[in-house]
C-alpha cells in the first residue's frame, strides 16, 4: 500500500524491487578475507561501508574519490551474482539481508559488521528515501510507513528480528549509527581492530574527516548513475539528507512513539533494550 512499483515477496517477507536474484545469493562463494557490512536500510550502511573500504584499502583516499562507490563495494542483492571473481580482494560487500538469505558459508568464513540505528530516525530516513527513489515511488503519510514497520510489512521483514539476529551472533561486530556519530574515533578504532588492522591517531583522524557527513556529501564517488550533472548534487543532497540523531521528533507524536516503543519492548532482545534504549 502506497508503493507505486511492485515489491518482491518471498516467505511472507517483502523485498525491494531490485532484489530479483535473491535466492542465488545463498550459493555465492565467500572468501576468508571478505568483509560484509550489514544493516537494516537507512541505518548508516553506506557510511560504514566507506569506513570499512578505506581501512581494507590502506586509506586510499584518492581511489575513494575517483572510483564510484558502487564499483568498490558490492551491494549483494542488487548486483546479479553470476560470477564469483568479478572484483579483486580485499572485497567489501553490503547487504540488508538476514542470515537465511546470505551466502551459506558467510558465518564460518567472513567478517561481518552490523550497524543498528535508532528505529525512529531510521524510519524518517526511510520515509524520505522511498518517496524519492523512483523504483519505490511511495506516496503517503509518514504514519503509513510506521504502520508498515509495526506490522512487519516493511522491506526486509521484522526490524526487531533483523537486529536481534545479528546482535545474538557472537562473531558479528555490532555497531550503532549513534556511536559512529558521537564517538567516531573510538568506533573507527574498534572497526580497524576487528579487521586486524592498526591505525595511528593521525590516520584515524584523517579517516574521521574523510567520512564526515559534509565530506561524503561532496564526494562524487557517490554520484548516482545515469543522472545528468545538474541533477547529481541534488541526488547526493537527497541521499545524504541530514545525517543527524533525533530528527524523529518532527514526525512522531506521542501515540506513534508509544506504538513503536511497545513493539520494541515486546520483540527486541532485552539486552539491546537495556544497552541502547533504556535512557531514550
Ligand atoms: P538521514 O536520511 O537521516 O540523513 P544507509 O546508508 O543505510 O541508506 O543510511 C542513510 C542514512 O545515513 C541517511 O540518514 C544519511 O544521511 C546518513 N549518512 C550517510 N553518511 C553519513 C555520514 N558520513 N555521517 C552521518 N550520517 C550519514
Amino acid at each position: 500500500e502506497g508503493f507505486g512499483e511492485k515489491l518482491l515477496k518471498h516467505n511472507n517477507k517483502i523485498f525491494p524491487y531490485f532484489a530479483t536474484d535473491l535466492l542465488k545469493i545463498k550459493s555465492f562463494r565467500t572468501r576468508s578475507d571478505d568483509v560484509f557490512v550489514i544493516a537494516y536500510p537507512k541505518s548508516g550502511t553506506t557510511w560504514t561501508e566507506e569506513i570499512v573500504w578505506l581501512i581494507q584499502n590502506n586509506l586510499d583516499f584518492e581511489k575513494a574519490s575517483s572510483v564510484a562507490h558502487s564499483d568498490r563495494v558490492v551491494f549483494l542483492e542488487e548486483k546479479p551474482l553470476v560470477q564469483n571473481d568479478f572484483f579483486e580482494p580485499p572485497r567489501v560487500f553490503k547487504s540488508h539481508l538476514t542470515f537465511d538469505y546470505l551466502p551459506q558459508n558467510i558465518e564460518k568464513n567472513s567478517k561481518i559488521i552490523y550497524v543498528m540505528r535508532n528505529p525512529k530516525d531510521m524510519l524518517v530516513s526511510y520515509f524520505h528515501f522511498v518517496k524519492w527513489i523512483k523504483g519505490f515511488s511511495f506516496v503517503g503519510e509518514f504514519s503509513v510507513i510506521l504502520d508498515h514497520f509495526i506490522q512487519n510489512r516493511i522491506i526486509y521483514g521484522n526490524w526487531c528480528e533483523h537486529v536481534n539476529q545479528f546482535f545474538e551472533n557472537t562473531k558479528v561486530l555490532f555497531l550503532t549509527f549513534e556511536d559512529l556519530l558521537d564517538s567516531p574515533i573510538e568506533t573507527i578504532k574498534k572497526i580497524a581492530c576487528f579487521l586486524g588492522k592498526e591505525l595511528t591517531d593521525d590516520q584515524t583522524q584523517k579517516l574521521v574527516d574523510f567520512t564526515s557527513f559534509k565530506k561524503m556529501k561532496k564526494n562524487s564517488s557517490f554520484f548516482f548513475q545515469k543522472a545528468d550533472d545538474s541533477k547529481q548534487q541534488n541526488q547526493l543532497d537527497l541521499f545524504f539528507r541530514k545525517g543527524e540523531i533525533g530528527d524523529w521528533i518532527n514526525y512522531f507524536n506521542e501515540e506513534m512513539s508509544s506504538k513503536l516503543e511497545d513493539k520494541l519492548s515486546k520483540e527486541l532482545n532485552p539486552s539491546i533494550q537495556i544497552k541502547y534504549f533504556s535512557s531514550k
